[in-house]
């Protein structure tokens, strides 16, 4: 039933400033199958938003190669949609209905009726109907969360990229957004490659977590059918405890992210 839609294969990255080469990751390799939540943990500056980057095409492997249903991506596309942490992601002149919609028509995959009608399929779905007409700036952090969530999936994309998107609100709207994004999931079974540094958060979201270690990020170890409905019981501590043991199983001195 599952196939590889989104295949890493050797992947490293690096940045090449003036003084520095800067390697961030080093030759890691994952699978995301079709309906995968799939999450990157591990530690800040372990390269989890720079793997994001090169899986939205904004950056290339100085060494191995990253496939999209057996195509090399080599350059962003509407295939892929990004959400990040910021709340400011979205246009500011535009209302919550131009908003989602912007991509749709930028991309030219719909005509203005059709995006409409598309945008307000997915402005429903995160519960934002009655803040069509609304501009960001008269939003909470949550809400503007979600509007990029619905931009992003409106696209219908083949992979959703979540770089942290809950990381900037507060514990109670955190636990909501991510409750809703597991309904939203529930729904569509979506493909989504999300990355946090909280244990909690990849426990919580991830079917499958791959955990990565720091300077430069590599694949430590890969969890696969991490159950659902497990946070704040035993076995999600449980859980929680053996995650921290692997990711910091020869890196004492680490600092532990936040649980
Ligand atoms: N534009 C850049 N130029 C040079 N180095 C960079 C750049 N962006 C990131 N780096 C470096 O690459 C490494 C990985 O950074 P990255 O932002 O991918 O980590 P991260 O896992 O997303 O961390 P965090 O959890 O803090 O967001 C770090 O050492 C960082 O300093
Ligand atoms: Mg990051």
């Amino acid at each position: 039933m599952h196939e590889a839609l989104l295949e890493v294969r050797g992947v490293t990255l690096q940045y090449k400033t003036r003084e520095h080469l800067v390697t961030a990751t080093y030759r890691v390799d994952f699978q995301v199958l079709r309906s995968d939540r799939f999450v990157l943990l591990g530690p800040s500056g372990c390269g989890k938003s720079t793997l994001l980057k090169a899986v939205g095409g904004y950056m290339a492997p100085t060494e191995g190669e990253i496939t999209l249903k057996g195509r090399r991506i080599d350059r962003p596309g509407p295939d892929r949609m990004m959400v990040f942490q910021e709340f400011d992601q979205l246009l500011p002149w535009k209302t919550v209905r131009q908003n989602v919609m912007f991509p749709l028509l930028a991309s030219g995959k719909l005509p203005v009726r059709d995006a409409e009608a598309k945008a307000m399929q997915y402005i429903d779905k995160v519960n934002l109907s009655k803040f069509a007409d609304s501009y960001p700036h008269t939003l909470s952090g949550g809400m503007k969360q979600r509007v990029a969530i619905a931009r992003g999936m409106a696209m219908e994309p083949d992979i959703l990229l979540m770089d942290e998107p809950f990381a900037a609100l507060d514990a109670l709207t955190r636990r909501k957004m991510q409750e809703e994004l597991l309904q939203l999931w529930d729904d569509t079974q979506f493909t989504v490659l999300f990355v946090t540094h909280s244990i909690a958060e990849a426990i919580t979201i991830g079917n499958r977590i791959l955990l990565m270690s720091p300077h430069p990020g590599q694949v430590k170890a890969e969890l696969d059918s991490v159950p659902r409905e497990m946070a704040g019981g035993e076995a999600a501590k449980a859980l929680e405890i053996r995650i921290h043991d692997l990711l910091f199983a020869d890196a004492v001195e680490e600092e532990a992210p936040h649980v």
